[in-house]
């Protein structure tokens, strides 16, 4: 009792909710919902706007969306799903629970799995952003003629921000170039696994996929929100962050997917700090999107294709991403994203959805593939990749080898294609 008002007054003294402060998602529920009709998938956008934490969310009638619902918020989803009739199905009845378990794993495996810092990672588990950059710089001492690692900045709580380049060896000038990130949302764990593994292949199985270095080199950011990565590894409250970890008066971060000034904080992006998908106070007020800005910058008169890593939903998504009008090249776009989607539903049955993310997914300005193409890359790709485990973001690590090595499936036959056709 006395500790409930004592947080209450604190609370209260910070402007929080006690909701917020200390629930540990305990009782929070997951609700899958699938809409029929357009009016029932407006209904269920507004939820969005109105603080509901859509984790997975799709915009076509048919697909389903995932929605975290707290206690308080428990009335108001029931009576609006009932009301409109709305497909829901209960999908996890206490995240809490869930996350708590997910965690204790994490921390067993780490004890009973420790790293080195040398040689490979194995698809076994998540790893902290020490032991990616780590291994990068690794690979750079082990191949010291095909893999180069530079700092290209520095997070707000300053982790090192690197770039591993991996080429074939050949210093020849021109060669083409492919940027790939991953980690800008810190609780899409899967995304720094699935480019750990893109890293392997070109760098330790460089036979296999010799004809993917031949005419370009790849420039990868494995983690571009550290600070974020790292925060939700740290506790039950933290798991499901997903933004910056700068502060902003009682909250902190920003969406780094909505923080490049390229239309900012126009369409699906919110104003309020605290917002899931708060644009900052101004375009490029993160540290980090600055860094991958100036990269963009910097590379985009070789580079041909960005690729930014995402979970989860199944989607290839190509601009424009604040607008539903395509680009005047959406063809092409959609061939890239098209050769991605088949290859992988061919390999393994899983279907992803391509299409412009606007059209597919929901408008949202100042993300970073709008302004990857904006700077001049030729392909700007956002790869939703799977989810799974009770809450999606956390696929056990028994399923992290076969996520990784499908999304590679669909990255080697994009860059195959783009390799063709530029
Ligand atoms: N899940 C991603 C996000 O919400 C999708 C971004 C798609 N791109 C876009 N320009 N809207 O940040
Ligand atoms: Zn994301």
């Amino acid at each position: 009792m006395l500790r409930a008002v004592v947080l209450l007054l604190i609370s209260v003294a910070v402007g929080l909710t006690v909701g917020e402060l200390d629930h540990g998602y305990k009782g929070y529920h997951i609700y899958e919902v699938t809409p029929k009709t357009l009016e029932q998938s407006q209904l269920l956008h507004q939820l969005s706007l109105d603080g509901y934490d859509f984790i997975k969310e799709g915009r076509l009638l048919g697909h389903s969306s995932r929605v975290i619902v707290s206690p308080a918020q428990f009335e108001r989803f029931v009576k609006l799903v009932k009301s409109e009739q709305i497909a829901y199905t209960l999908l996890n009845e206490n995240l809490g629970a869930s996350i708590d378990e997910e965690l204790a794993l994490l921390k067993l495996q780490r004890r009973m799995n420790p790293i080195t810092g040398k040689g490979r990672l194995s698809t076994e588990r998540y790893y902290t952003h020490e032991e990616i950059l780590n291994y990068i710089d690794d690979l750079a001492v082990r191949y010291p003629s095909r893999v180069f690692v530079k700092t290209v900045g520095w997070s707000y709580e300053r982790r090192a921000l690197k770039t591993i380049t991996i080429t074939n060896g050949d210093q020849r000038k021109g060669k083409k170039l492919i940027f790939v990130d991953g980690g800008f949302h810190a609780r899409e764990w899967i995304s720094p696994a699935a480019v750990l593994y893109i890293i392997d292949q070109l760098v330790e199985q460089f036979e296999q996929n010799a004809d993917l270095l031949k005419d370009y080199d790849w420039i990868i950011l494995p983690v571009v929100n550290p600070d974020g990565y790292e925060h939700t590894q740290t506790g039950t409250l933290a798991r499901m962050w997903r933004k910056t970890r700068q502060p902003y008066g009682a909250c902190y971060g920003a969406d780094p997917n909505r923080n490049f000034d390229f239309h900012w904080n126009e369409e699906g992006a919110s104003s309020s700090a605290c917002a899931d998908t708060y644009a900052g106070p101004t375009a490029f007020s993160e540290p980090e999107t600055i860094v991958v800005r100036d990269l963009m910058h910097s590379l985009s008169d070789r580079g041909v294709m960005y690729l930014t890593l995402h979970s989860y939903g199944n989607y290839l998504l190509y601009p424009w991403g604040w607008t539903s009008d395509l680009p005047d090249t959406w063809e092409d776009l959609d061939e890239v994203a098209r050769t991605g989607a088949e290859a992988i539903e061919n390999a393994t049955g899983t279907v992803y959805t391509y299409g412009s993310s606007t059209n597919v997914l929901y408008i949202a300005a100042g993300a970073s593939d709008d302004y990857g193409f904006y700077a001049g890359f030729n392909v700007s790709i956002t790869m939703e990749l799977s989810g799974a485990g009770s809450i999606g973001f956390n696929p056990p690590v028994t399923r992290i080898d076969e996520f990784v090595t499908e999304t590679w499936i669909g990255i080697r036959a994009m860059a195959e294609k783009i390799i063709e056709k530029y």
